[in-house]
């Protein structure tokens, strides 16, 4: 099967599974986990920070961080489409009780100018702006990278405003693995960075808070209160350091897989990729509007690919080429053929049973392709690709 829909589908191959169940675990409440404290170790030490905290989620990691650098009654800047804002159910609000002021942006990277103008007067009737938030890579946006040079600048208008720096580096990986700017170096413009071990690394779980020893107590604090403490974590971490040594590389295979296939399906005239932002995992395209998404979804499950609908706002197409790890008795082999396309559609769609979004103009599906090779392993990318071409051809 190949499932396009995200990077999170990934699951253990054999190896991972086996530092999983052979990992050393105590209680990591009582900070007594030697392998999640190496995991922290060994991440703090390759972002260049004082300190890091393993915790469950993207979501959870990214709003600690949040908790820790606002106070009730902030405001925050982000981007329109940034995670923290677009997908984390309003948790700031709850959580932090502070409110986002987005902006919007072509890549996910808003104007400083814009950035500047947000920023609140010191004025008591105004709220407070403590933290600017940004994404890299950014995922609605479809994994484009943040310049160094932006951050850098990015980073000098906070600091002469002295608002805090968060990142969102869920993906920073690929950013790292794309630029060949290492971890450190991105890392220093921030003062908190949040980066996941369960996207295109492949592990099932967690994620890390990186900052200074008091941030990471003040969230270690937080975590508990919000019940992400957690005892033998140990056989989670465990997968989380085979991800980081083993996997982290691979990425670069999956950039390239993406660029082959977006080049791939660009050739279709009904499909239209911008190629300036196919950057590292995803691929966005967007079909032509005279395409009945209807019969699209229908001919994509005939293809064996299934279409649910997917809210986007600015293109209609997005896939996500991820690690996945599948194992034979044979031998380990790395796949890097999951994505999710998601196809924004304008037409005259009104009804769709599963429709999230259902403004005529603004219809998104996600497909998924549930394609799977069983008597050979190999070639399974190659496989992933022509069937989306199949499909495509097929369908126009
Ligand atoms: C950019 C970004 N940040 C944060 C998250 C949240 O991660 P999690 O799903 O582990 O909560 C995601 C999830 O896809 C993401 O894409």
């Amino acid at each position: 099967m190949i499932d396009l829909r995200s990077d999170t589908l990934t699951r253990p191959d054999e190896a991972m599974r086996q530092v999983i169940s052979s990992a050393e675990v105590g209680d990591d409440v009582y900070g007594e986990d030697p392998t999640t404290n190496l995991l922290q170790e060994k991440i703090a030490a390759y972002f260049g920070k004082e300190a890091a905290l393993f915790v469950p989620s993207g979501t959870m990691s990214n709003q600690l961080c949040l908790k820790v650098l606002t106070s009730p009654g902030d405001e925050i800047i982000a981007d329109a489409d940034a995670h923290i804002f677009y997908y984390e159910t309003a948790a700031p609000a709850i959580i932090s009780n502070v409110q986002i002021k987005t902006i919007s942006s072509q890549f996910g990277f808003p104007d400083l100018n814009q950035i500047e103008n947000a920023i609140r007067p010191n004025i008591y009737y105004f709220p407070k702006t403590s933290v600017i938030c940004l994404e890299n890579t950014h995922n609605r946006h479809g994994g484009t990278i943040a310049p160094i040079e932006y951050i850098q600048k990015l980073h000098d208008l906070a600091d002469s405003y002295n608002i805090k720096l968060h990142l969102d580096g869920a993906r920073i990986w690929n950013a790292i693995v794309e630029t060949g700017i290492d971890g450190a170096t991105y890392a220093k413009y921030f003062d908190t960075i949040s980066v996941c071990l369960s996207k295109g690394l492949g592990a099932p779980i967690g994620s890390l808070i990186l900052s200074n020893a008091e941030y990471i107590e003040k969230a270690r604090h937080w975590r508990k209160i919000l019940g992400g403490g957690m005892r033998q974590v140990g056989i989670l971490a465990a997968a989380g350091i085979y991800a980081f040594e083993n996997n982290f590389k691979r990425l670069k295979t999956d950039h390239e897989n993406a660029r082959l296939f977006a080049s791939l399906i660009s050739a279709n005239e009904q499909i239209n990729v911008d190629m300036s932002r196919i950057q590292t995992n995803i691929v966005r395209f967007e079909l032509s509007s005279s395409v009945n998404p209807l019969d699209f979804i229908d001919k994509c499950k005939k293809k064996w690919l299934i279409a649910k609908p997917f809210r986007w706002t600015n293109y209609s197409g997005c896939l996500l080429f991820r690690n996945y790890f599948r194992t034979s008795t044979h031998r380990r082999r790395y796949y890097p053929i999951r994505a999710s396309i998601s196809i924004k559609l304008s037409g005259n769609i009104t009804s769709c049973e599963p429709i999230i979004s259902a403004g005529p103009d603004n219809i998104i599906f996600s497909i998924c392709s549930p394609l799977r090779t069983t008597s050979t392993q190999t070639g399974i990318l190659e496989v992933g690709i022509t069937s989306v071409m199949l499909f495509a051809i097929l369908f126009f």
